[in-house]
């Protein structure tokens, strides 16, 4: 990587949205622990260090800290909220706690522009989104004001030599208008780092790299699930190490109507060089979870039984020596955050523990990468868009939107819902739209009424969400119509369910699966 942008996390909800905003801005950045020690190392390829906001006071006792040889090693410094007054206090200044508190939507009063608002010249103030409850009192010696608050507090502040600068607001949510000039300011005019990521760029080092680290007589394993992201990693992989990716692809008999035939076909019919194993494992899993109602018990369930299929299937490729997973940024920054993993909330199988049990080394080429990332890498792979653009689909399928007991027959039930749904969602054009849709069978039973006869049936909700990365969501708004027509045609077409709800939650409080 030419140049990048280390950001140091003090917590920050908003510490992976920095890293993506420089990312669109076509520099390389990579979130670390704020307590990471500087080490020359790190910075090698080091253009700038960013100082993350985050949810604790600096004026506290156990307030994060960082090493100060990230102030001493000269490279161009951005502190965003919680980050600006830790550099306030480091550089002599004074932070007050709770006097002038401001939250959402407010005005910066420009003192200054010079280089990090330049091209806003001609405003008085910008709209900018703020978050703290602690300011920046007094300056250090050597600092001069770049902005105030609307409550009159430091809101911008820039060293009088050095290259180091704080802003009391965050430029990277939506609510700052100007965020992005902003940051660009501070990557081209204050760190003079040129922009040099680009699919293309990223697909030509992983490649190279990944062909240097298997060695010639050395066999790869992927596990393959037709979604995004293990799509995309296996074609990567496929570049260079070639025939010796093997691609196991687990029918778990939790897919979706007709979904190892389409996966399969379109794999194939890509021409992606992948060379693909299927294991029809249908009857394992079901018998593994016959009488299995408890979410987390058919996570582990589920997570234990691919583990089992999976091993077996990979003991017959002979010299095995790297297994390939689709790991994304959001995964990987979860598990180094400042303050420790988030508690779980629902276990997720696929990043469970096989490569350890099956002695094999990790190849992660996404490991950097958002969501939005791994498509843009995809199309120049040139995977074939309706692969690309496909919904989200999680590890364990269908088992957990059979809520309760899963059975061969409920299965196929939701099936039939969920297909319907989806249809109808296609023919409105929307499906892109929507982050994912699906159908949920519920475990209750409901009276109807069909010609002139009692029913007693299933219950089938419909979910459907906006998302960026599926950390938050919003229930998505339909048409009268498209629903109309959806319940119409699941109540009359499909056997076994009378009733269809909407699910109108969004995610906090609910999740976007059920279970
Ligand atoms: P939740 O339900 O936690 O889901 O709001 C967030 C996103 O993650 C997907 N999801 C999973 N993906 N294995 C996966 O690969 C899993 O175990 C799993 N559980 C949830 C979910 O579909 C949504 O996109």
């Amino acid at each position: 990587m030419a140049e990048t942008v280390l950001v140091l996390d003090f917590g920050s909800q908003y510490t992976q949205l920095i890293a993506r905003r420089i990312r669109e801005l076509g520099v390389y950045s990579e979130i670390r622990p704020c307590f990471e020690p500087f080490s020359p190392e790190l910075i090698k390829n080091c253009g700038a260090v960013i100082l993350s906001g985050g949810p604790a006071s600096v004026t506290s006792k156990d307030a994060p800290d960082f090493d100060t040889g990230w102030l001493e090693c000269g490279l161009p410094i951005l502190g965003i909220c919680y980050g600006m007054q830790l550099l306030a206090l480091h550089f002599g200044g004074t932070v007050e706690s709770g006097k002038k508190r401001e939250y959402g939507s407010a005005p910066l009063y420009l003192d200054e522009c010079g280089d990090l608002f330049h091209g806003l010249d001609e405003e008085r103030h910008i709209q900018v989104w703020m978050s703290h409850g602690d300011h920046v009192e007094e300056l250090p010696k050597d600092f001069a004001l770049l902005g105030k608050t609307e409550a009159g507090a430091v809101g911008a502040f820039r060293h009088e030599h050095r290259p180091v600068f704080g802003i009391q607001f965050h430029p990277e949510v939506a609510h700052t208008p100007d965020g992005k000039q902003i940051l660009q300011n501070f990557l081209v005019r204050v760190a003079n780092i040129s922009s040099s990521w680009s699919p293309a760029s990223f697909i030509e080092e992983t490649v190279s790299f990944v062909a240097t680290r298997v060695q010639p007589a050395e066999q790869v394993i992927c596990g393959l699930s037709g979604g995004v992201d293990s799509t995309v990693a296996a074609v990567l992989v496929a570049k260079a190490v070639g025939k010796r990716l093997h691609c196991i692809f687990v029918d778990n008999g939790l897919l979706r109507h007709n979904e190892v035939d389409d996966v399969l076909t379109h794999l194939k019919g890509a021409n992606l060089g992948l060379t693909i194993h299927a294991v029809d494992a249908r009857a394992e899993f079901l018998r593994e979870l016959s009488g299995v109602t408890d979410p987390e018990k058919k996570r582990k369930t589920i997570g234990r039984v691919f583990v089992e299929v999976f091993e077996r299937e990979a003991a017959k490729i002979q010299h095995s020596a790297f297994l390939v997973q689709g790991t994304l940024y959001p995964d990987v920054i979860e598990s180094v955050s400042a303050f420790g993993p988030a508690t779980t909330i629902k276990t997720h199988h696929n990043v469970g523990g096989l490569p350890e049990k099956m002695n094999l080394k990790l190849i992660e080429p996404l490991r950097f990468l958002f969501k939005d990332e791994v498509r843009r890498v995809g199309a120049e792979l040139g995977i074939p868009t309706h692969l690309l653009g496909r919904h989200p689909f999680p590890g364990p399928g269908l088992a957990v939107r059979v809520l309760g007991d899963i059975t061969e027959e409920r299965l196929s039930i939701l099936r039939q819902a969920d297909r319907i749904f989806l249809e109808e969602i296609r023919s409105f054009g929307l499906y892109d739209d929507i982050w994912q849709a699906f159908a949920v069978l519920l475990p209750v039973q409901s009276v109807g009424v069909m010609g002139d006869n009692r029913t007693y049936e299933q219950v089938a909700a419909l979910r459907a969400v906006r998302s960026e990365d599926g950390m938050t969501a919003d229930w998505y708004s339909f048409p009268r119509e498209l629903l109309a027509r959806v319940s119409n045609r699941i109540i009359n077409e499909v056997k076994g369910i009378n009733r269809v709800v909407l699910d109108i939650s969004s995610k906090p409080p609910a999740t976007i699966e059920w279970e």
